[in-house]
């Protein structure tokens, strides 16, 4: 991932670097540019008016079928070819103060990111909050993150720091991508810490507070094993495998097919009625921590109810009788229990077999006879 990004960005150079001469230097080494200081590789896009100009379209020569640019030189590639991993490998030596990150901050960044990493005016934010805090729903990031999953932000979301200190130094400030000097960056990483309200070795980021590479190296982001499956290491492989395995973690499909998958015709489960457009089902049945659960009593019938099948039966608005109305659960068992039971678990209408879910048949009936109580 980390190579095609590279030549991504390579090839951002290679066309930003089309429309200005950039004195090729011997090393990745500063240059000046119309008395602006340059990079040799990263660049100070052309502005006019005040504006970020577009890119030139070079006419002299044809790269392949590609008519503008040229190929980049090794010095450039040299340049941008910077890896920041989050055991250290590519992390410079240098420092920097949140005080001076923040008046780095306000200079270069909070003219898109806004005050304090608030973000704003499609900008993303940089921070949300104390990211500790929001840590009981960290573990759910492959739901909405609307409603109870992380928000997508540095603090919160990010399991490595290492990430945003490659990201700023070679890609902000966005119209001047690696004119950003290692003690900038440190201190530019250090406000970003800070406003996250993220502690280092428990100690709180106040403003005379120096980072180094040797404090980097400890931060430990909140949102660090929030990922699953867990593919670095030896088990890496396996572990993603298993995943994959199990059901519940892509929507509750029985068995993953791809073809010969039904006997005869595939049932196609329509829902009825209105409200359609808004049917918005998880995308996945259940995670480790849902976000504020009242307590069940260790109902498993509720809890399954919860995780399953309310999403359509705590309203009629779908069509199915509503959990709690007494009057629809009367008529739908005027077909006999076991019917319903069984129209439960192979679908009927707009009921698909077992809600989508992956439950056996015993799990099904209990949690329907908990439907039936419930609406008495
Ligand atoms: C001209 C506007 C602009 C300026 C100035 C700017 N940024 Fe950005 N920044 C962006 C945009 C746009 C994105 C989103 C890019 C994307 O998603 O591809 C972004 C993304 C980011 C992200 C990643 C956010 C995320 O969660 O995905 C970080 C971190 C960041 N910027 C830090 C900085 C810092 C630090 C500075 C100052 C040195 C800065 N930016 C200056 C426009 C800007
Ligand atoms: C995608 C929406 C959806 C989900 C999820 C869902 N149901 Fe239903 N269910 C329906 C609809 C719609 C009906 C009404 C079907 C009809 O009779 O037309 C229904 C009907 C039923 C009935 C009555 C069957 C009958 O014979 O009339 C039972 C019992 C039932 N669902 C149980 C469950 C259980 C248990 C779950 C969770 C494991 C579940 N449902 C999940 C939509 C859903």
């Amino acid at each position: 991932m980390f190579k095609s990004y590279r030549k991504l960005l390579s090839t951002v150079a290679i066309v930003a670097l089309a429309s200005v001469s950039v004195a090729s230097a011997g090393n990745a080494s500063r240059t000046y540019e119309n008395g602006k200081k340059v990079i040799d590789g990263g660049m100070t896009y052309p502005t006019k008016n005040g504006m970020t100009s577009v890119y030139k379209v070079n006419t002299q020569k044809n790269y392949k079928d590609v008519k503008f640019g040229r190929p980049a030189t090794p010095n450039e590639i040299k340049a941008w070819d910077i890896d920041v991993m989050p055991d250290g490998t590519g992390l410079p030596e240098g420092k920097g103060s949140v005080e001076e990150g923040d008046e780095i901050y306000e200079a270069k960044c909070a003219s898109c990111h806004f005050d304090f990493g608030s973000g704003g005016a499609g900008y993303p934010a940089l921070q949300q909050g104390n990211a500790y805090e929001a840590k009981e729903t960290l573990k759910l990031q492959r739901l909405n993150p609307e409603d109870d999953g992380p928000q997508r932000n540095f603090g919160s979301y990010w399991p490595q720091a290492s990430t945003a200190w490659w990201y700023i130094k070679t890609g902000m400030p966005h119209p001047a991508p690696l004119s950003l000097t290692d003690d900038e960056t440190y201190a530019l990483m250090a406000y970003m810490l800070a406003i996250n309200e993220i502690t280092i070795d428990g100690e709180e980021l106040e403003d005379e507070y120096v980072l180094d590479r040797e404090k980097f190296l400890k931060i430990v982001m909140p949102n660090k094993d929030g990922f699953v499956p867990v593919i670095d290491g030896k088990d890496g492989l396996e572990n993603v495998r298993k995943f994959y395995d199990d059901a519940k973690n892509f929507g509750g499909i029985k068995k993953r097919c791809m073809k010969n998958c039904f006997d005869g015709e595939p049932k196609v489960a329509r829902i009825q009625g209105v409200g359609i457009s808004d049917f918005n089902p998880p995308l996945s049945a259940k995670k480790e921590k849902p976000a504020k659960k009242e307590s069940t009593g260790g109902n498993k019938a509720k809890e399954a109810y919860d995780a399953s099948c309310a999403v359509c039966h705590a309203t009629d608005a779908m069509g199915a009788p509503a959990v709690g109305d007494k009057k629809a659960w009367e008529a739908t068992l005027k077909k006999g229990l076991d019917v319903v039971k069984k129209n439960a678990i192979v679908g009927i209408n707009g009921m698909p077999p077992k809600g989508g879910a992956n439950l056996t048949d015993d799990e099904m009936n209990a949690i329907v006879d908990y439907m039936i109580e419930a609406s008495k």
